[in-house]
């Protein structure tokens, strides 16, 4: 039903005695209204309701200025709907926001997502930031649920079911699993809870979903349904990196060095540029989808969920403002002289990222320097730490299966369409036995989830991985 208009809500009052006048009043009003039609509502109010407001979550999952880029994309992302006419009051931001004002940034207060690119951290909402940046609170803000809220500016999704939700997510992930910069991860089987919650809950009509992610894939593959209206795309299938861009050592411009850290993400700059310079009400989602696949070379862009909604425009969910796409020739120079690269182009995985700040570190600072000197030494302790990760999960999977079969821990991949484990639970317990005995899981080590995932569905259990765990840490 259409909301009644200001007359009818005077006549509601007035009518307002007893029961039996109530129900007499709804009955002529239910015939009034059925013999009228819709013609009987304004149409400003009609066309509001059935247009919906757009709303918006950006989630940047990490924190450290080796991590700069995912931070610099969901700010970029933020400008994107912005521009297009989307309020304030309906984006919902949460990054840790320890990157402008970083020691380390050689632009106080600012941050780009590309060589010679605009400030993307001007008026950003900071909705969640430092320890408010927790999972549970991105389920709140999703489920609409202020009192489940802890810190943060209180923001939540008050969408209805004319509403449009648009969700973009980027940080580091892992076989089941994306990061979130304070506490908990978010568990594949945790999100799709969440999303079905909220068609239960009717506060979205269509949603879609960017993630920008390794693995990514598995947070949807079997698991996200296509009959709930959301439509999710991902930077790489189940069992694959995703990559940084614009990247020390990789991409030869002098802003990059000077950052000194990635300053994007492959998947994530190739939608937000296409974004930029591309008339938002006209191209559709899946033409999106298509040219970003195009230029994400490096992994498998992927679609997940109710493949319908990609016929929708990316105006449906970006916003639309109609001035913006006049300037659109003039973008699409500057976005090629601007970011044109001097010299070859390699790709950084998001595991890798942070070995080439470390590593850039090291070559740019003067030879016997100090800084030299610090910068090798945290060289050395990241790669110490990536390989005391990966004895002891192989300690861990040969005292379980032994030598022999310890191979199907690691190598076992699930057919297509298959989530990537039967038991979340034993999942989510095995990861957690994991942190516990040996220490959090770095960027580089929860690439070992997915070994975690595929004991589960060997059958091992929590106490035997507990006691394997006991022994190799
Ligand atoms: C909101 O969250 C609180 C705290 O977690 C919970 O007790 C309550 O049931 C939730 N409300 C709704 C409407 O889901």
């Amino acid at each position: 039903m259409q909301r009644t208009t200001p007359t009818t809500t005077t006549t509601v009052r007035a009518w307002s005695g007893s029961a039996a006048n109530m129900l007499a009043f709804i009955l002529l009003m239910a015939a009034t209204m059925a013999a009228l039609g819709e013609s009987s509502l304004k149409p400003d109010a009609l066309s509001a309701a059935a247009k919906g407001t757009k709303w918006a979550v950006l989630v940047a999952g990490s924190n450290g200025y080796e991590n700069f880029r995912h931070q610099a994309d969901v700010c970029h992302a933020y400008q994107i709907l912005k521009k297009n006419g989307m309020k304030d009051e309906n984006i919902i931001v949460f990054m840790y926001n320890d990157i402008a004002h970083n020691s380390e940034n050689p632009t106080p207060g600012i941050i780009i997502n590309k060589p010679g690119g605009p400030d993307v951290y001007k008026g950003v909402p900071k909705d969640y930031t430092g320890d408010s940046t927790t999972a549970a609170n991105l389920y709140a803000v999703l489920l609409g649920n202020k009192t489940a809220l802890t810190g943060g500016s209180g923001k939540v999704l008050r969408s209805g079911p004319n509403d449009n939700v648009f969700i973009f997510y980027s940080d580091h992930g892992s076989p089941g699993v994306i990061g979130m910069p304070v506490g908990d991860n978010v568990y594949a089987t945790d999100l799709t809870k969440v999303l079905k919650a909220m068609r239960v809950k009717k506060i979205y009509k269509s949603m879609v979903i960017y993630v920008e992610a390794c693995e990514a894939g598995s947070l949807f593959q079997g698991l996200l349904p296509n009959n709930i209206n959301i439509y999710a795309t991902t930077a790489s299938n189940p069992v694959e990196n995703s990559y940084g861009y614009y990247c020390p050592g990789d991409y030869d411009h002098p802003d990059v060095s000077k950052y000194g850290t990635c300053l994007g993400d492959l998947y994530s700059i190739s939608w937000m540029e296409d974004s930029d310079v591309n008339n938002l009400a006209s191209e559709t989602l899946k033409q999106q989808y298509n040219a970003v696949k195009k230029r994400t070379t490096m992994s498998h862009v992927m679609q997940y969920g109710y493949s319908g909604i990609s016929r929708d425009f990316l105006s449906t969910y970006m916003g639309e403002n109609l001035k913006s796409a006049s300037s659109r020739v003039e973008s699409i120079q500057s976005t090629s002289s601007s970011s044109a690269p001097t010299s070859r182009i390699l790709f950084a995985s998001q595991r890798d990222a942070n070995l080439r700040y470390y590593q850039h570190k090291a070559r740019k600072a003067p030879k016997g320097s100090p800084q030299s000197a610090k910068a090798h030494e945290s060289l050395s302790v990241e790669i110490f730490k990536r390989q005391e990760e990966d004895r002891k999960i192989n300690l861990i999977v040969n005292f379980l299966l032994g030598s022999t079969k310890s191979s199907m821990a690691f190598n076992t991949v699930r057919p297509a369409g298959q989530a990537l484990v039967d038991d979340w639970d034993c999942f989510k317990s095995l990861v957690s036995t994991y942190e516990q005995r040996c220490g959090h899981l770095s960027t580089y080590g929860r690439k070992y989830t997915g070994v975690m995932a595929n004991l589960c569905n060997l059958k091992v259990n929590k106490e035997q991985f507990d006691r394997a765990s006991l022994q190799a840490c």
